[in-house]
């Protein structure tokens, strides 16, 4: 059994870091990783140059003052809107590295999404010429289609048209929950897909049977074992289509555990010791690297990095949830003892 393991310093390809207390709380949190996809769904929602330039530099000031010495390099989307322009395209190429595309009120944050994509198409089309990224939510919104059903639905009706309609894009289908997504995404030219690390340790089973964890709620939803399973090959595989994006979404434990709970998981402290475990666990140790630090990078045409990180086996770590000026944040409980930790990391102070 290996109890050390080096590997090059990795990336997270989707991230929330909120804003306000919580951003100030979290910030140093994804401090193993150097460079992060961030998403823009804050309220208002990150719409043109001056309000990414401006959550950047906010993020920036986050890191500092948790973490002086840190390197993390925060690298910006825009939240697409019915409303967004080719020209808005233009504004933002400097700062941005990729354009989210949120269904409208497909998930948090996402009332002012889009409602029309076909509509978009000239803006998809400016972000193909300038180099661009979409990284897309791919759930459908009509609640005729159960929630279980969703992101497979969106494939066909939505995902394959608008693929065929601006076939130079690059496009990235985040946080895949399904076989059907994974099969999708194999096919398909010029499309990666992220995979969380929660989609990789938890099913349905661990949401709802037994008691209602509401800790474990994301969307997309975590779907069947056998979806599970197909993330897994996937992450483990060598197809290097698939790579990490946490899809870190810390809400307080007052918005998740109401009558009506907010989705998402908080990760990016622990994510890559879940990781570590998941892929010891299944005999893929050496195919971690690859996930986390090379094949993200390489599909967003981004050097890699430079520095390694360091992982121990030690003690397991403790979850306690993290404090905010806006109320407790709770960890993701992976359902087994975290016993892998970065050495030196400032993600998990004190523990
Ligand atoms: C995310 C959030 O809270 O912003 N929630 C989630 O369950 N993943 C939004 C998202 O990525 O869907
Ligand atoms: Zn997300």
């Amino acid at each position: 059994m290996t109890d050390t393991l080096t590997i090059r310093r990795p990336d997270d390809f989707h991230l929330h870091l909120r804003d306000g207390a919580i951003l100030d709380a979290v910030a140093t949190g994804s401090l193993d990783f150097a460079r992060a996809i961030i998403m823009p769904n804050l309220v208002p929602p990150v719409v043109n140059a001056a309000m990414v330039s401006a959550y950047r530099d906010r993020i920036l000031a986050a890191v500092t003052a948790g973490a002086p010495d840190a390197l993390f390099e925060p690298l910006m989307t825009l939240y697409l809107t019915d409303e967004t322009t080719p020209e808005t395209i233009d504004e933002v190429a400097g700062v941005c590295t990729a354009a989210k595309l949120y269904p409208a009120h497909a998930t948090t944050n996402s009332a002012s999404g889009v409602n029309d994509v076909a509509a978009l198409t000239p803006v998809l089309e400016r972000m193909a010429e300038r180099g661009l990224v979409l990284c897309i939510h791919g759930e459908v919104t009509d609640h005729e289609v159960d929630i279980f059903d969703r992101e497979a639905v969106f494939l066909e009706r939505v995902l394959a048209p608008l693929r065929a309609r601006v076939p130079d894009l690059k496009i990235v289908l985040e946080h895949l929950s399904t076989r059907a997504a994974i099969d999708f995404v194999r096919g398909t030219e010029g499309m990666a897909g992220t995979i969380t690390a929660h989609h990789l340790v938890i099913d349905r089973n661990d949401l709802l049977a037994g008691g209602i964890r509401p800790h474990n709620y994301c969307l997309p939803i975590v779907k069947r074992r056998e979806d599970r399973e197909a993330l897994v090959a996937a992450a483990t595989g060598d197809d290097p289509s698939f790579f990490f994006g946490s899809d870190s979404a810390p809400h307080t434990d007052p918005r998740k555990l109401g009558p009506c709970g907010a989705a998402g998981c908080f990760t990016a402290p622990v994510a890559l010791a879940i990781l570590a475990h998941l892929f010891e666990a299944v005999g893929a140790l050496d195919k971690l690297e690859a996930f986390v630090s090379d094949q993200g990078a390489a599909f967003y045409g981004l050097a890699p990095n430079p520095d390694t990180v360091t992982l121990t086996r030690g003690a397991p770590v403790p979850l306690d949830p993290i404090v905010t000026a806006d109320g407790p944040v709770t960890l993701f409980n992976p359902g087994f003892d975290i016993t892998w930790r970065v050495e030196g990391s400032p993600a998990l102070p004190g523990r």
